[in-house]
């Protein structure tokens, strides 16, 4: 997969000007607040229909009342025009000029792994970011994923709704809610918890072979369910029906106290993971470099584990997150980046060697939204 060019209108402070890539390493470099996150955004968003900060709509430069970006993509072996716009509430794709209405067909055939400098809050902050992180990677995995995610969100929604008023609840209402949600929430830790034992076992090897550190690193679910394991084996299968009977049965179990708090208190909803450092939580244990090189291995191991499982050649997004890392870790991550096109953005000045400096890459300066190729 390649991005050949895009051209933005309207997206953020970019420039309307055609932009040309090379398939090899892109580094963007400028001053803080000139457009280098954007320019990486409006990429993300061509691969992914996915915005990283706010709405769609947040997008739209201000004062204006649409974007679009045009941009020559090849995915599939062929090289395609892809074109998005949104206006208002309307949304549409074009591939080569004709309107997509299954945005999955496109998804299918292209993938980005992102690596934004608010993901380093993901190891750290509250339990919704490590979700959102692992459920989106699910979805990338196996995009019929987010049916699943859509229907549990709605289910639990509706229940939550009957839960806020128990004067008026009917107990048999509840028991038609438990049952879909309780398949809803085993597929969802099913796939969380695959995921997790894969991205666990690369995450290591990338952290300790790859940027030489010290630390076993480890991956586990977290379950606000008794019953649900902290890990399993790679390729391991789990019984769905068991998983959907555990669910079910914490569902029943806390019905009295959901009753009386008004909302649904146990379940994929309310579940986390957690990365360890030789089984001391990352959150208060490492320090902020640390951090980062974890960071950077389970981002390494989701480009694996993705381009393996999808057989496609992500493009790989990286926004500003090599300061704060000493010398030796930046050079070791550097050699690190896979194969494939590559963009990169920093405020420090291009690298002097690696694959960063080498003839096929391309360099550019942004400056008030407007990038020019440098030397
Ligand atoms: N919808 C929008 N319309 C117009 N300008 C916007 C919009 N959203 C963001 N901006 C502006 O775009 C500018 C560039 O932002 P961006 O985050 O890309 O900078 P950056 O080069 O990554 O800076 P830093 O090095 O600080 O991360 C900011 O000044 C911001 O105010
Ligand atoms: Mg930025």
């Amino acid at each position: 997969m390649i991005i050949h060019s895009i051209n933005p209108l309207n997206f953020r402070n970019l420039a309307h000007k055609r932009l040309e890539f090379s398939p090899g390493c892109n580094f963007i470099t400028g001053f803080n607040g000139q457009g280098k996150t954007n320019l990486l955004e409006a990429l993300f968003f061509i691969l992914s229909l996915k915005t990283k900060r706010g709405s769609v709509s947040d997008n739209i430069r201000k004062g204006a009342d649409s974007f679009e970006i045009d941009s020559s993509v090849t995915f599939g072996q062929l090289k395609h025009r892809v074109n998005f716009s949104a206006e208002g509430r309307k949304r549409k794709l074009l591939i080569d000029d004709s309107p997509i209405k299954r945005r999955r067909e496109y998804l299918e055939q292209v993938l980005a792994v992102d690596f934004f400098p608010e993901d380093l809050l993901i190891l750290i902050m509250e339990p919704s970011l490590r979700r959102d992180f692992i459920d989106y990677a699910c979805v990338q995995y196996f995009l019929p994923h987010e049916d699943t995610l859509k229907r549990f969100k709605r289910t639990i929604e509706q229940r939550n709704g009957l839960l806020r008023f128990p004067d008026r609840l009917d107990q048999n209402l509840l028991d038609n809610f438990d049952s879909p949600l309780s398949e809803y929430s085993a597929l969802i830790a099913i796939a969380r918890l695959q995921l997790l034992s894969e991205l666990s076992e690369k995450t290591d090897e990338i952290f300790r072979e790859g940027i030489g550190e010290k630390y076993k690193a480890e991956l586990n679910y977290v379950s606000s369910v008794d019953g649900i394991p902290q890990s399993i084996r790679p390729g391991e299968s789990i019984d769905h029906t068991d998983f959907a009977g555990i669910y079910l049965s914490e569902f029943r179990k806390r019905r009295k106290q959901d009753i009386e708090s008004g909302r649904t208190s146990a379940g994929p909803h309310r579940d986390d993971w957690s990365m360890t450092l030789n089984g001391k939580p990352v959150r208060s244990y490492a320090s902020r470099g640390e951090v980062r090189s974890a960071m950077f291995a389970l981002h390494l191991a989701r480009f694996h584990v993705l381009s393996e499982k999808r057989g496609i050649k992500p493009v790989v997004l990286i926004d500003d997150v090599m300061s704060e890392l000493d010398s030796q870790r930046r050079s070791r991550i550097l050699e690190l980046l896979p194969e494939g096109q590559i963009f990169l953005s920093s405020c420090d000045p291009l690298p002097e060697t690696g694959k960063i400096a080498d003839e096929n890459s391309a360099h550019f300066l942004m400056e008030k939204g407007l990038a020019r190729g440098i030397d």
